[in-house]
């Protein structure tokens, strides 16, 4: 499949709970099951590329995997040395937390991915680890993958970071559950906090006191898993976007997850006018639950705080921009030029391409509401380009090219778009 040719829809209304399982939880999922001597228990996992190539990672890595179709089942005796090179695909949450995980584990580890995830820092997680110990390396002084560990003894840490990343903090939570004392980390903004749940969740003693947080090594190993995973605010995303730009349009996004750290675009998108309600269900682990989006004419929105909060939904949101009434602005969003591909430049490119008047800053955008009109998109191989620009295909057609990314993440996407308009593929 080269290239997708979306048609313009019409109004719709759409409930699923078929939204794709959360990406970031997953993730942690097989790699935490590692951390426990029980059986960890996985329902609805993401059945993506990138989130497969972790559970493969760890069968590498010695877990004892059982997998029907339904839950994943992973029992560990602790990390072993793997035969094979680690092959984290396009994912930086993967290589980036396998990087805390092994710092401190028996063995030698080569990580590695795809040619674009060889091009992304690495340095915002091998630095910090290498001064309190881990022994690891890289192309141009331990930047970039392919990556080398050899796990050694970790010293306590009190480390403050430059940059509000969940990827970071967590590679940095693994590597403290393994140091020699208490550990603090801070962050100057919260960034997603499903590590910190998960693993006190499974008994780890790590308290968070505003933007630090303190991790006390294990004494022994921690409880399973029992976890089902809830879906992806950031896939869910896109079809609240859908609606927000199709007259009359109306979707409901079933079990999600709702936590704070993660839903900060439907807030955005609530800020230019959109009716959106959240129906809390559950609460383990993680809050769950619906969110209701309804179409309402949009106005533009200024953008410049709680950024590590949407980060990875604003190239769906400026499609919501381009068509909203007036300017918006996105500031301090310096990290979407290390994302799958340099989204500032990605997302400015392909709204030119769309007639959409756009100025390019270094930390972000400004996007001037207009006419959305059909054009011809590549992706750059960043599958969060992709969807958002086949999303804007239902407002005024759309042909968009190098599709297989979205496979990393959202599987089942084009199932959930064809409810909604004609999608033909090249
Ligand atoms: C993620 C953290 C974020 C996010 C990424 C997933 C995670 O990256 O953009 O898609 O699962 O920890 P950063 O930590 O680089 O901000």
């Amino acid at each position: 499949m080269k290239k997708v040719v979306i048609t313009p829809a019409k109004s719709f209304s759409l409930g699923t709970s078929e939204i794709a399982p959360d990406k970031s939880i997953s993730h942690r999922s097989v790699m935490f099951a590692m951390l426990s001597d029980g059986v960890s228990e996985i329902e609805n996992f993401l059945r993506a590329e990138d989130t497969l190539n972790s559970l493969e990672i760890v069968k590498h890595l010695g877990a004892h995997v059982e997998d029907d179709g339904t839950t994943i089942k992973i029992s560990s005796k602790g990390i072993q040395e793997p035969f094979e090179i680690l092959d984290c695909g396009n994912s930086g949450t993967g290589m980036r937390l396998f990087c805390g995980l092994l710092s401190s584990a028996k063995g030698h580890f080569i990580l590695t991915g795809d040619k674009y995830l060889r091009r992304r820092p690495m340095k915002r997680v091998t630095a910090p680890l290498m001064s309190i110990g881990a022994k690891l390396d890289g192309r141009e002084d331990g930047d970039f993958a392919p990556l080398s560990i050899r796990g050694a003894s970790l010293k306590a840490f009190d480390y403050e970071s430059k940059i509000a990343s969940a990827q970071v903090k967590s590679a940095m939570i693994l590597a403290a559950l393994r140091a020699d004392g208490i550990c603090k980390y801070r962050e100057p903004e919260l960034s997603r906090d499903h590590t910190e749940r998960m693993l006190k969740g499974m008994g780890a003693d790590i308290k968070t006191d505003g933007l630090q947080t303190t991790i006390t090594p294990l004494k022994s190993l921690l409880s399973p898993l029992k976890i089902r995973v809830p879906a992806d605010p950031s896939s869910a995303f896109f079809f609240a976007v859908a609606a927000a730009i199709i007259p009359g349009s109306h979707v409901m996004l079933e079990g999600i997850t709702l936590n704070p750290t993660r839903i900060e675009a439907f807030k955005a998108l609530e800020r230019m006018g959109v009716d959106i309600q959240y129906d809390l269900y559950d609460e383990k682990y993680e809050p769950v639950g619906n969110i209701t989006v309804k179409y309402a004419p949009l106005k533009g929105i200024v953008i410049e705080d709680k950024i590590a909060w949407l980060i990875d939904e604003l190239p769906a949101l400026s499609i919501a921009m381009a068509c909203a009434e007036g300017e918006s602005v996105v500031k301090n969003a310096k990290e979407l030029r290390v994302k799958e591909s340099d989204r500032i430049a990605t997302v400015v490119k392909a709204l030119h391409a769309c007639g959409i008047a756009v100025e390019e800053y270094e930390d972000g955008y400004k996007i001037t509401g207009g006419e959305l009109k059909k054009a011809v998109v590549d992706s750059d191989g960043d599958h969060r380009i992709a969807m958002s620009f086949i999303i804007a295909g239902l407002k005024c057609g759309m042909e968009v090219s190098d599709l297989d990314c979205i496979n990393t993440s959202f599987p089942n996407f084009f199932s959930l778009v064809q409810k909604i308009t004609q999608v033909g593929f090249l």
